[in-house]
Order: C-alpha cells, then sequence, then structure tokens
C-alpha cells in the first residue's frame, strides 16, 4: 500500500514536470493578441471601415505629434521577426529591446508589457508565429525625444 502510494506520488511529480516543459498554448496566446493585450490595435493597418481584412499585424503608422512619428512594424512571419529566436522576440514583447539592443520606442505599452507571466509570453510568442505572413513594410519611426536605454532591470 505505502509502495503504491509513493509510486503514484513520483507519477505525479513526473507529470507536474511535464506541465512545466509543455507546448505554449496557442488558444492563450490567440486570446491575449486579439483581446486584452491589444497587440492590433497598433500593429493592424486601419481602412475607413476598421482593421483592413488580410492585414492582421502587419504595420502602420500609429501616431505623428511633435514628439515622434511611430510606426507600429509588421510583425507576421514575412517580417523580420521571423529572424529572431523565440527568446529574442519575447524581450521586445516584454522588455521592449531588439536583438540588436536597441529601444523600441513608445507608445508600445511596456509598462504593462513588463508584468507578463512566462507562459503568457510564450503563448504570444508562439501564436504571432501561426499568422498569416503578410508583405508589408513601414517605414521606420522617428523619436524628437530623447528615448531611455532601457525600460527597465532585465525581467
Ligand atoms: C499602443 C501601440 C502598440 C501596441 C498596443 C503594441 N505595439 Fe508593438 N510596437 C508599437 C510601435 C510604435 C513599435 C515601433 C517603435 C519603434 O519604431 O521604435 C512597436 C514595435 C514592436 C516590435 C518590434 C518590431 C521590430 O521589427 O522592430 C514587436 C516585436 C512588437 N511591437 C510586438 C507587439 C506585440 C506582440 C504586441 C501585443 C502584445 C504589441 N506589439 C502591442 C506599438 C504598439
Amino acid at each position: 500500500m505505502k509502495l503504491k502510494a509513493f509510486a503514484t506520488s513520483v507519477a505525479s511529480l513526473g507529470s507536474l514536470a511535464v506541465a512545466a516543459t509543455a507546448e505554449p498554448d496557442l488558444a492563450r496566446g490567440e486570446y491575449l493578441v486579439r483581446g486584452p493585450a491589444g497587440c492590433g490595435n497598433c500593429h493592424t493597418p486601419l481602412g475607413p471601415d476598421g482593421p483592413v481584412p488580410g492585414m492582421e499585424l502587419a504595420g502602420r503608422l500609429v501616431d505623428k505629434n511633435p514628439g515622434f512619428t511611430a510606426y507600429a512594424p509588421n510583425i507576421t512571419p514575412a517580417s523580420r521577426i521571423a529572424d529572431w529566436s523565440d527568446a529574442e522576440l519575447a524581450r521586445a514583447i516584454r522588455e521592449g529591446l531588439r536583438p540588436d539592443g536597441s529601444l523600441i520606442g513608445p507608445p508600445m505599452p511596456f509598462a504593462m508589457y513588463r508584468g507578463l507571466g512566462d507562459d503568457d509570453l510564450a503563448a504570444i510568442v508562439a501564436f504571432l508565429r501561426t499568422l498569416t505572413p503578410v508583405d508589408n513594410e513601414v517605414p521606420p519611426s522617428e523619436y524628437n525625444i530623447p528615448l531611455p536605454p532601457a525600460y527597465g532591470p532585465p525581467v
């Protein structure tokens, strides 16, 4: 009896370990990207009738003001993020740093995204990889205001 209980708890420990290294949850990533994380609010081109069909997250001009002209880039798999590793893309989203160390400028809301947990972040990255690739290049942003070197210490 005792042996059996021991075996059962070892087995459940095993499944815990599997859960921790499980594949990212794509449905969760889709929910976050299309829902509360609001990536499309800035990254999806807008037409007269709202988001342009077939252009999800393909990039657009977000804001032009005296401080900056901000373009949210194409983040579909047809963009340069395809060359970034999952860890590099995750750092860009949560910490605002590209693989080359440059800072992603406002208004991408890093105060909010710095609070993303590892699982949610991995789910977002995995979902972005499944988007329809769209060829669309937007110009680089221009910032007339000074940007900090980072939004804070590494998360
Ligand atoms: C409020 C607007 C806004 C929201 C919301 C937003 N972004 Fe951005 N994002 C931007 C802007 C603007 C830039 C480019 C800034 C610059 O040029 O430095 C950017 C840059 C990026 C980059 C860098 C791409 C590159 O090629 O350099 C990635 C990756 C990215 N965003 C992913 C996301 C994801 C994923 C979400 C949702 C979780 C998101 N963004 C939500 C505005 C936004």
